[in-house]
Order: C-alpha cells, then structure tokens, then sequence
C-alpha cells in the first residue's frame, strides 16, 4: 500500500518525506486554504521535494475552465495529478486530461457507482472519502471493500483506489486488507501508526537494562573473522 500524505503543510510534507515512507501528497482547496500560500508555486515546491504523485485540485466547476486550470496545473511539475470533482463535467475534464498523458484523481466519490464512472474516464486515481462517509452514519469502509472488489473484475480498470478522508489507524489497516493501493492520511494518523504502548513500555526495559551492563557497542572492536 502507498502512503500519501493529506496536507499543504510543506513543513509537514519535509518531515514525512525525510522518514522515507512517503509515497505522494494530496492537497485540497481547504487545505490550501490554511496553509495561507500561493497554490501554484507551493505546489512546485511539494514536488520539488516528493517524487511521488502530487495532488492539486482544480478551484472552477465547469468544463471550460477545470480544463483550463488542470492543463495549466500539469505543467507545474510531470508529478502533478489534476484533482477534479465527481460530477459530469469532472468526468469529462478527466476523460481529456488522461487522453493527454496527464494523471488525474478523481475526488469526492461517496459511491461505487461514481467509482465506475472515473474509473471508465480514464483517472489514474479514485478518492473515496470513508471519514465522511462515517460522520453520516454510513460505513465509509465498506465503500472501499465495493470499489477494490468491481475494479479486480476488469484488467481494463487501471485506476487506483485512493482512500481519502482518512481518520484512523483502523481506516489504514482495513484498506490494506482489502487491497486499497493508496491511503491519504492527515501527518497526524501517518505518525499514530507505528505508536505502540507496549512497545514504548518494552524499549524502556530494554534501555534500562543495557545500561546495567556498563557497555558501548561503538567502543567494541568487531572481531576478526575467518
Ligand atoms: O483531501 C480529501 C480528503 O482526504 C479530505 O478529508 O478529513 O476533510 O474529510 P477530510
């Protein structure tokens, strides 16, 4: 499973990048909107430091200028996926862009019916939001498990199941098993994955342990061998 990170935060993005789990970010209008920056050029500077597919959305909602806005996004950068919406014009901007070479994620798909659709439009990504989908009632992860399921059915369908909305380490986990190729996740959830108590606890003994024995493993000549 790929890793994205779901943030304009560029400090952020720097931090997660240097651990080496990074495979791409995501951004948002809302979270460009915090970030308080210029879009294009932040943008230029997420893919100056992740190789990875970087998410920029399109801000028009009809087909002349989403179009416009995506073909001008893909040039920032040939990692730039073009984010457009869900709707009919979405659909056909993405149909257009993928002819043209360029990636691009369809967002805000809340059923596996609009999975179908991006996926017939040529996107190189589908972002199925499972923390809405939550916040309503509804269980976002069985969305995922419908759309990895209809997208095994067809060596046709090459577009990836992007988990978006992610809130948890059990959004993560459970995505995994059912074979979700990426899970975008806020920096918070990234760094929650590997908390363990149990293993806080056991590194502790560990550590205070070794520090009975009086040693260095630094100080220690490697033996000759052979
Ligand atoms: O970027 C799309 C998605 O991940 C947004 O998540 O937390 O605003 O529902 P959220």
């Amino acid at each position: 499973m790929k890793f994205f990170v779901d943030t304009a935060d560029l400090a952020e993005i720097r931090d997660l990048a240097d651990t080496g789990l990074l495979d791409g970010v995501t951004t948002n209008p809302s979270l460009v909107a915090k970030a308080g920056r210029n879009f294009v050029e932040l943008i230029a500077e997420i893919c100056d430091v992740v190789e990875g597919p970087v998410s920029a959305e399109v801000a028009a909602t009809d087909f002349d200028t989403m179009l416009k806005e995506g073909r001008y996004l893909a040039q920032i950068a040939p990692n730039v996926a073009v984010k457009v919406p869900l709707t009919p014009a979405g659909l056909k901007v993405c149909r257009t862009l993928a002819n043209e070479g360029t990636m691009v994620n369809v967002t805000l798909c809340f059923s596996a019916a609009q999975a179908i659709l991006a996926a017939k439009a040529g996107a190189a990504f589908i972002s199925p939001f499972v923390g809405r989908l939550d916040d309503i009632g509804q269980n976002g992860l069985n969305l995922i498990q419908e759309i990895v399921e209809i997208y095994s059915n067809y060596s046709a369908f090459t577009t990836e199941v992007l988990v978006a909305s992610v809130r948890n380490p059990i959004h993560v986990v459970e995505s995994a098993r059912m074979g979700a190729h990426v899970a975008t996740m806020p920096p918070s959830v990234i760094r929650q994955l590997g908390n363990h108590v149990l293993t806080d606890k056991g590194l502790a003994t560990f550590v205070s342990d070794w520090a009975k024995t009086g040693q260095s493993i630094l100080d220690q000549p490697l033996p000759k061998r052979g």
